[in-house]
């Protein structure tokens, strides 16, 4: 049977591969595709970082029953509204009324526009944290990166930073889901370089007032899991 990747042994990777789309944004080519990753962090409440374009929710919600056999999911945090990461979130609240959003006051105001959801909402700000048992986030805002609602999330336990698109790639996943794992490493990297360069680089000056906040914050990261391609390790960044 299909065995969901998992980061650590309460964290899973639940995204997707697109590997039909020619066109990233219908702009960029994408000859080796493109991942678009969300993350399940299991506990006493379950919960998601980010969704998945809609035309893979399929996949997506089948690889969240596998995990949760019948548990719903709590929360939902939300670092990025764009719809290759956002276009899955009114088929989400379908299936899980309950559950909670978590965003920035710019996160809901287009929640509302692009999905209509205006209830069920928590709002959070830089410093603010959630527990959702012995795992507890914080977030870091983390604006015009590239888009205006954009925020980080951080899990102290096991020391994740959720970046959003920053640190992101083109190039679908080919079964693994670390860098340390990779066989073709350097057209990998140019494929992060050509992420960048396209799509993030013009607001570069955000990128590096994002990162100065990380420092500020003294952030220990063992893992940076990015909303496109591999999670990055100690490991592999060693290399
Ligand atoms: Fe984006
Ligand atoms: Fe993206």
């Amino acid at each position: 049977m299909y065995q969901v990747p998992q980061i650590t042994d309460s964290v899973y990777y639940v995204g997707v591969n697109d590997r039909m789309k020619e066109r990233f944004e219908n702009v960029w080519s994408i000859p080796s595709g493109v991942a678009y990753n969300a993350y399940l962090i299991v506990d006493e409440k379950t919960t998601l970082i980010d969704t998945v374009d809609v035309c893979y929710s399929d996949i997506f919600f089948h690889k969240l029953d596998l995990i949760l056999q019948g548990r719903p999911v709590d929360y939902l945090i939300i670092n990025h509204m764009e719809p290759d990461h956002g276009g899955s979130i009114g088929l989400l609240r379908q299936r899980y009324p309950d559950m909670q959003i978590v965003g920035n006051k710019k996160t809901f105001d287009m929640l509302s526009g692009f999905h209509g959801i205006t209830t069920g909402l928590h709002e959070v700000k830089s410093g603010d944290a959630l527990r959702i048992g012995s795992h507890e986030f914080s977030f870091l805002m983390a604006p015009m990166v590239h888009w205006p609602e954009v925020m980080f999330t951080y899990e102290q336990s096991n020391r994740l930073l959720f970046s959003a698109d920053a640190f992101g790639s083109f190039g679908a996943l080919s079964g693994h889901i670390f860098d340390s794992h990779l066989t073709d490493r350097q057209s990998y990297l140019d494929e992060m370089v050509r992420y960048y360069a396209c799509v993030i680089g013009k607001y570069g000056p955000f990128v590096k007032k994002a990162l100065a906040n990380i420092d500020k914050q003294g952030l220990d990261i063992e893992y940076v899991c990015p909303s496109h391609g591999v999670v990055w390790t100690r490991e592999g960044f060693a290399d």
